[in-house]
């Protein structure tokens, strides 16, 4: 008889997105000449800059060539990728990344789910509350269901406060997935020092890094002294440069970093990191990696500031239109490109999610889905077209 990890037991039936994408799907089933405007799961609609476009037409016909197909790359990634991304991506901020700990992958979801494998069973895990599901779930999947959960609300200013008990790992996505709003370097740095002091480890998801406005804000966690022996980061091009459907992204594991053996015996998870990349993954394909690339080029990098410019524009028209309506609790959407809504007349997410969908034809995300606290609030993304972020604010 085959046993199923029954962990998968201990999971909600259906993954957040898949259950308002069934939701849409039978709303649209049942009206099907209602316009519907998706602002629900942060998918961008801009096309990929063209600088990316002209890279992967060159590498799909070196492809095409004897004299400059290539096979199996290298796990961790291109050297050409792994160089510019420690050029361009860290050392303008100061922080001195080697290409040995960039980890080339095809998206932060599979990075941030699985990374809990180097991480021991016993391990004591924390997030945010609301947060991005998959740190949870994959935990959950991995037998880690005794999770700390740190509430962020518009009373404590979207800043958890760091766990009353002691925590071994600790989950942290800013500029924030859901609420959009960030942390400064001081709070941050909140975090960077209990994990030197608790020997813990910090799992900082950056994919909302290309959005950040105000300088008080850290681009990189190993801006903040001492993380680059507590922290691994996360990027990735999904929002940055339009990647979603494209797949490409990076995990930084510096050297210095370590987690400690059962008996005490520290252990640099870089090699931990690439142990388990070499067994299970085969890197991210050549084509996709010199797209990535190509970001790092002049017009690329033109491009791509057009492009999160563009969607930075989408969401200062959400937080003027919902506050020159008089929505009350408008937050996020400065440092990211999510808008964090508080219901209004107390309304549950679900309800207001259902109101939205039935009577404007908008697509939300309930606030509920990312955890408790995120009851009573829904989100809102800037990555649809100008006209329809108009359009949908007009329906309102
Ligand atoms: C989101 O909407 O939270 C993200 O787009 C989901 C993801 O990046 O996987």
């Amino acid at each position: 008889m085959v046993h199923i990890n029954n962990n998968f037991t201990k999971l909600s039936k259906s993954y957040l997105f898949s259950e308002i994408e069934r939701k849409v799907g039978t709303f649209k089933a049942e009206n099907p000449d209602k316009s519907i405007i998706r602002m629900g799961i942060g998918d961008v609609t801009l096309p990929l800059p063209n600088a990316c476009i002209e890279a992967m037409h060159k590498a799909v016909d070196e492809m095409g060539s004897a004299a400059t197909f290539r096979g199996y790359g290298p796990e961790q990634g291109y050297l050409f990728l792994r160089d510019k991304i420690c050029e361009y991506d860290y050392k303008p901020y100061g922080v001195n990344i080697t290409p040995d700990e960039v980890f080339v992958s095809d998206g932060a979801k599979s990075d941030t789910g699985n990374i809990t494998d180097i991480l021991g069973s016993e391990c004591r895990v924390a997030v945010t509350d609301p947060v991005y599901p998959v740190y949870v779930d994959t935990n959950v999947m991995a037998g880690r269901t005794d999770i700390v959960y740190m509430p962020c609300t518009a009373e404590n200013g979207f800043v958890p406060e760091l766990p009353k008990e002691n925590v071994d790992v600790i989950y942290l996505c800013y500029p924030n997935n859901p609420t959009g709003t960030s942390l400064k370097r001081s709070e941050l740095k909140v975090f960077v020092d209990y994990a030197i002091e608790h020997k813990a480890l910090i799992l900082f998801d950056a994919a909302y890094e290309a959005y950040i406005s105000n300088t008080d804000v850290p681009h990189s966690i190993y801006e903040i002294d001492g993380a680059e022996r507590v922290a691994i980061e996360f990027r990735s091009y999904s929002k940055t440069a339009g990647f979603t459907g494209t797949r490409c992204s990076y995990t930084v594991v510096p050297k210095t970093c370590v987690g400690y053996a059962a008996d005490g015996t520290p252990f640099p998870l870089n090699e931990i990191w690439n142990r388990r990349q070499c067994t299970k993954f085969n890197g991210t394909p050549y084509i996709i990696q010199r797209a990535a690339e190509a970001i790092y080029s002049d017009s690329g990098w033109e491009q791509v500031k057009q492009m999160t410019g563009y969607y930075k524009a989408n969401a200062a028209v959400m937080r003027n239109a919902l506050e020159t309506k008089g929505y009350k609790g408008v937050y996020g959407g400065v440092d990211s490109p999510y808008v964090w809504l508080k219901t209004p007349d107390g309304m549950s997410s679900w309800s207001f999610f259902d109101y939205m969908l039935s009577e404007k034809g908008i697509v939300c995300t309930p606030g509920v889905g990312f955890g408790r606290s995120g009851e009573g609030y829904v989100r809102l993304t800037a990555f649809n077209t100008m006209e329809n972020t108009i359009e949908a604010m007009n329906r309102l």
